[in-house]
């Protein structure tokens, strides 16, 4: 009798186990991502099971683990690489009343299939002490002859890049995007190299005047242990430019749940908790970044930098767009 109402126990705590846990793939590598995985693990009883690797990686594995896959969900840092996932099948519609409520339709999958949880914002940093700033408004400023020999950006492998000129292409059209994308190439100080930091450290150290970069990359540099960020990062501002008929260009980190989540509900209830207002606070301003909620306080950081308008456009556009930008970088000459 013991021994049977001891086996019901353990059968019950074994399927308690199984039904508590959430495999994660994430491409975010922040301290705070473990932090909240932390809090969701200790308010839901839910295990959260974490695999990190580059975006590309995860969904290459997804797509061969096919129906076997243990992962129930997918967090990327570009909407470009959701897109993505969603193109290939790897993701399914997610059914929560309060995703859909809490996060603008132009911030999600427009089947539902992911959601935004974090916006960032790709922008312009100059010397402290530069004037620039009366004059650069916009992206499309970037290609006046006045900026000759001046802008520095990495290269157009990455998809921070693909997707800002992705965004060109929706303002624009194709061919002005050639033209963009041909303006900027005459203008740049050197090659593209480095990534978005070394643009900031290049800026501070004078090898050129403008600098595209993700804004809390500039976050992550003050105070760091790396002298040579946390000196060069003094040395220079943000600007906020803004496309002529739109607003800043935002990209963002979001998630989706897999097409084959073992663990569904488990996988809605964490995204769901990473959109909270709770865990949105922490999520975004733990980075430099931007809450997708509204009415979340901000970093003071990040508020000294300033107000700018979201970009007008559909987060989805810059990864309809990623081919052709691509396909534009390479016949620009922006390696
Ligand atoms: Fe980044």
């Amino acid at each position: 009798m013991i021994k049977k109402i001891l086996l019901g126990a353990l059968l019950l705590s074994n399927s308690i186990f199984a039904a508590s846990e959430v495999n994660v793939y994430s491409h975010r590598h922040y301290d705070t991502d473990k932090q909240l995985f932390k809090m969701f693990e200790e308010k839901t009883g839910i295990k959260v099971n974490v695999v990190k690797a580059d975006a590309n990686a995860l969904i290459k594995r997804l797509s061969s683990e096919g129906e076997k896959s243990p992962a129930d969900v997918l967090i990327t840092v570009d909407a470009g690489r959701l897109y993505q996932a969603k193109s290939k099948g790897l993701l399914q519609a997610i059914d929560s009343k309060y995703l859909i409520e809490n996060i603008p339709a132009k911030l999600r999958d427009e089947d539902n299939q992911w959601f935004a949880l974090t916006k960032r914002v790709r922008a312009f940093v100059i010397p402290k002490d530069s004037n620039l700033d009366e004059n650069l408004k916009t992206y499309e400023d970037l290609i006046k002859p006045e900026y000759k020999k001046m802008i520095m950006v990495r290269s157009s492998n990455h998809i921070y890049n693909q997707s800002m000129l992705a965004a060109v292409i929706a303002h624009h059209g194709e061919e002005y995007a050639l033209k963009w994308a041909k303006g900027v190439v005459a203008n740049l100080a050197r090659r593209p190299k480095g990534n978005d930091r070394y643009q900031v450290k290049a800026v501070a150290n004078g090898i050129g005047k403008i600098g595209i970069a993700n804004t809390y990359y500039v976050g992550k540099m003050i105070g760091n242990k790396d002298l040579s960020e946390s000196e060069a990062v003094k040395n220079v501002k943000i600007i906020f430019p803004k496309f002529e008929n739109g607003g800043t260009h935002i990209n963002v980190s979001g998630a989706g749940v897999a097409k084959y989540a073992p663990n569904k509900e488990n996988a809605i209830k964490f995204i769901e908790f990473l959109a909270s207002p709770e865990a949105q606070e922490i999520f975004a301003n733990g980075n430099f970044e931007y809450p997708v909620v509204k009415g979340m306080k901000k970093n003071p950081v990040v508020a000294s930098w300033g107000e700018f308008k979201d970009d007008t456009i559909s987060i989805n556009t810059l990864g309809k767009y990623n081919a052709k930008a691509v396909r534009i970088f390479d016949e620009a000459g922006w390696r």
